[in-house]
C-alpha cells in the first residue's frame, strides 16, 4: 500500500521541488511566549511594556518573558531563550523583540555584556572586558528561533518599538538597524519564522497622534511607555498583525475580532 506521504514525496520530487517536511500540530488552545526587554516587560513605577497588554487583544493565552535591560545577547547568555526552549510545545508561538539594548561595540574595555557584535552573519566578536566571543544579533535570535521550531513551535520576529519619534516636536521617523535585522532573521530560518514590522505599526499610530499626544506617552524618556502607551503599543502590534505588515503570522488567527485600528 502506497501511503499519502510518500505520493506527496514522489510528486515532490517529480516537480523538482526540495521541502523540509516539519510537522506542526496544532493544539486546541496554542500559548504565546514573549522573548523581549523593557518595552515588552512588565515594569512599574509609571511605565510599562507593551507585552502586558497583548493578551487581551488575542484568543489564546500569553506568557511574557520579556526583562528590562536585556539584548539578544544577555538575554541568551542567561540561559533565557533556553528556558522557554524547555517550556515550548508544538504549535505554540513565540514573539521575539530585541533591538532597544543591542547596540555599542561589545570590543571596548567597558563593553557592557548587552552589545551584539556589528554585523547580520557569522561575525565573531571578543569582549574587551570579558574575552567572551560575541556574536551578531541575528546569531543569537536566528538559534533561538530554530530551537523553537525544531519544536513544532512558530516564531514571530517582530521589529523593536521606536523610541518617541516626536522628541522635540519634530517626527523623526528612522529605524534603527535592528528592525531590518529582524526581518532578515526571519527570512534566514525560513520555514516556521515570519516578521511583523512592529516599528514602523508604531511609527505610523505616532504620526496619527501627533506630537503632543505621543510626548504624553513618555512620562519618564524617550524608550518607555506609560501604561495607557503600552497598551497602544499592543495595538499597533495586533493590528499590524490582523493586516499582514510584513508578513502573515500564525497569530492571526487567535486575533479577537474586531482588530484595534490605531493606524
Ligand atoms: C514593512 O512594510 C511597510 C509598508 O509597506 C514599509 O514601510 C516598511 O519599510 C516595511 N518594513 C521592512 C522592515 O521592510
Amino acid at each position: 500500500m502506497v501511503s499519502w506521504v510518500s505520493l506527496a514525496l514522489a510528486g515532490l520530487a517529480a516537480s523538482g521541488v526540495r521541502a523540509t517536511p516539519v510537522k506542526v500540530t496544532r493544539q486546541a488552545s496554542p500559548t504565546v511566549y514573549l522573548a523581549g526587554d523593557s518595552t515588552m516587560a512588565k515594569t512599574g513605577n509609571g511605565l510599562m511594556g507593551w507585552g502586558e497588554y497583548l493578551a487581551q487583544y488575542l484568543t489564546i493565552p500569553v506568557v511574557n518573558k520579556a526583562i528590562s535591560g536585556r539584548s539578544a545577547r544577555s538575554y541568551s547568555n542567561e540561559g533565557r531563550f533556553t528556558e522557554i526552549t524547555g517550556l515550548v510545545k508544538s504549535g505554540d508561538i513565540v514573539i521575539i523583540e530585541f533591538g532597544h539594548n543591542d547596540g555599542g561595540s561589545p570590543n571596548s574595555a567597558s563593553d557592557n555584556g548587552r552589545s551584539d557584535c556589528p554585523g547580520t552573519g557569522d561575525e565573531v566578536c571578543t569582549s574587551g572586558k570579558t574575552g567572551e566571543l560575541v556574536y551578531t544579533f541575528n546569531h543569537y535570535v536566528e538559534a533561538a528561533a530554530r530551537e523553537y521550531v525544531a519544536k513544532g513551535a512558530q516564531v514571530v520576529l517582530s521589529s523593536q518599538t521606536p523610541n518617541n519619534l516626536w522628541e522635540g516636536g519634530v517626527f523623526a521617523p528612522g529605524a534603527p538597524r535592528f528592525v531590518g535585522y529582524a526581518a532578515s532573521a526571519a527570512k534566514n530560518v525560513g520555514q516556521g519564522a515570519s516578521f511583523v514590522d512592529h516599528f514602523q505599526a508604531t511609527a505610523n499610530l505616532f504620526l496619527k497622534l501627533g506630537s503632543d499626544a505621543t510626548n504624553a506617552l513618555y512620562p519618564q524618556d524617550h524608550t518607555h511607555t506609560s501604561p495607557e502607551g503600552a497598551n497602544l503599543v499592543a495595538e499597533a502590534f495586533v493590528q499590524a498583525v490582523s493586516v499582514d505588515y510584513n508578513g502573515t503570522t500564525p497569530l492571526k488567527d487567535f486575533v479577537k475580532s474586531p482588530a484595534p485600528v490605531v493606524w
